[in-house]
This record gives C-alpha cells, sequence and structure tokens, in this order.
C-alpha cells in the first residue's frame, strides 16, 4: 500500500520505519519541504520519498497525520483526502503542553470538521514514539503484543488500519465511536500512554 505520512517528526518517522518495515511505500512531508527531508528518506530507504503535504497526501491509499493538532495550517488541502482513510495520530496539545479543553467534543472529531469527505480514524495517538519504535513482537499472539487504540465511525476503515497495526507487529484494540473511542484515547484517559498487552487493554476496556 502507498502511505502519505503527514508530519517528520518523532511519530511520523518511527510510524514511517515501521510501514516500510511491512512493506508498504511510504510519501514522508514536513512544514520546510522536501529538501529538508534528504537525511531522512535516504535513512528511510528505497521504498521512501519526500514530498510537500499535498502530494504527500495524493500519494497515500492512507494517510496519517502527524503534526501539532493546534496548527490546522500543518493538514493538506481537504481534497487530496477526500474518500481516505486518514489516521488521525494528533493530540490537542497547546504550544505550552497544556491540553486543549474542548467540551464535549474531543480532538479527532475536531480534525475530520477540518477535512470533509475523509474517513478519520484517531490511532497511534496513545503510544509514546519511543514505546511503538520499541513495541513490535509480530512473533506473539495478538493477546501478548503492546496495543494501540484505534476509534472511527467506519467499520471497514477501522478493519483496515487495524490490520496494519498487527502487519507492524502490534494488537488493535477498537474503542468505538469517533465521539464515545475518542474520549477514552484523550490525554490523561486511563488508557493514555500506557504500555498495555491487548489482553490487559481489554480487561481495562470490560471495566
Ligand atoms: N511524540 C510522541 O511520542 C507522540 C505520540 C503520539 C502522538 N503524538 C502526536 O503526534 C503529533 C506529532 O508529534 P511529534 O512528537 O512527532 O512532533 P514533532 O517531533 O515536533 O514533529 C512535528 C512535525 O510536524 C511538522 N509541522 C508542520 N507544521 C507545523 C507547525 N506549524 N508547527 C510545528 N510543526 C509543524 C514539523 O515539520 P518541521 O520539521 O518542518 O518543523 C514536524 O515534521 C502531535 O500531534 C502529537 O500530539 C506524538
Amino acid at each position: 500500500m502507498k502511505i502519505g505520512i503527514i508530519g517528520a517528526g518523532k511519530i511520523g518517522v518511527t510510524v514511517a520505519q515501521l510501514f516500510i518495515k511491512a512493506g508498504h511505500q511510504v510519501a514522508i512531508s514536513n512544514s520546510r519541504g522536501p529538501e529538508s527531508l534528504k537525511n531522512i528518506v535516504k535513512k528511510l530507504g528505497d521504498n521512501a520519498v519526500a514530498l510537500d503535504v499535498n502530494d504527500a497526501a495524493a500519494f497515500g491509499d492512507m494517510v496519517l497525520l502527524a503534526v501539532p493538532w493546534i496548527k490546522p495550517e500543518a493538514l493538506p488541502d481537504p481534497k487530496n483526502l477526500k474518500d481516505k482513510i486518514v489516521i488521525d495520530a494528533m493530540n490537542p496539545y497547546q504550544t505550552n503542553g497544556e491540553v486543549v479543553d474542548l467540551g464535549e467534543s474531543t480532538s479527532s472529531e475536531e480534525t475530520a470538521k477540518r477535512l470533509p469527505g475523509a474517513q478519520i480514524v484517531k490511532a497511534f495517538n496513545t503510544i509514546h514514539f519511543t514505546h511503538l519504535a520499541n513495541g513490535p513482537h509480530k512473533e506473539l499472539p495478538l493477546q501478548e503484543r503492546r496495543a494501540i487504540f484505534y476509534a472511527g465511525d467506519d467499520e471497514a476503515a477501522k478493519a483496515k488500519v487495524s490490520r496494519l497495526i498487527e502487519e507492524i507487529g502490534f494488537g488493535g484494540i477498537n474503542t468505538g465511536t469517533l465521539h464515545n473511542g475518542g474520549k477514552l484515547q484523550q490525554p490523561n484517559a486511563e488508557l493514555y500512554n500506557k504500555e498495555i498487552t491487548c489482553g490487559e487493554a481489554l480487561e481495562i476496556l470490560k471495566r
């Protein structure tokens, strides 16, 4: 599959490495343009290319957002994401590190409003990039693998994201709709930034 990655920081580069290892082709982008990504692309290898934000979005059959949520100007033009599965890995932190109070809404519902026409699946937002880099265990049964949570309103889109999570050596755990699951995956929620297996995650979600 071709995957566009918006953001080439800690999360963007780490997921790019994992997607490439699993056999996918990646286009990665940042705010400064493809020239600034030469060294990163060299490290990522032959299945990576650096593009600008809109070209990376257009490249992807699936697209992952890994830019600061507080900077909507970092997102691609929605026309390049129409009808695509867009994984929202972003968390609603202000520049000073405080969590934005969204009242009854959640950050990925707000992302969906910013990107009309995209199929938003919230995933990869609860896992620290170092845990992502060190956590893959493809040899283990799913119950024993490290959990990556996902939420969304389209079951088929979520199933594809779950398969991708399994391909890179983790186990996907469905937390529900973009709203309900989004609440469970928010910063400071019980599941947030916890190194737990799928088995342990399912026990927590049962409560
Ligand atoms: N770090 C984690 O462990 C982690 C875990 C889960 C989720 N997340 C979420 O993933 C997203 C990215 O986090 P990160 O830690 O990977 O961030 P990061 O290392 O600071 O990288 C941010 C990336 O976004 C790009 N960007 C585009 N527009 C930007 C703007 N206006 N201001 C700043 N950066 C801009 C940056 O481009 P340039 O390089 O050109 O500046 C950079 O490639 C955030 O929403 C975060 O909440 C992070």
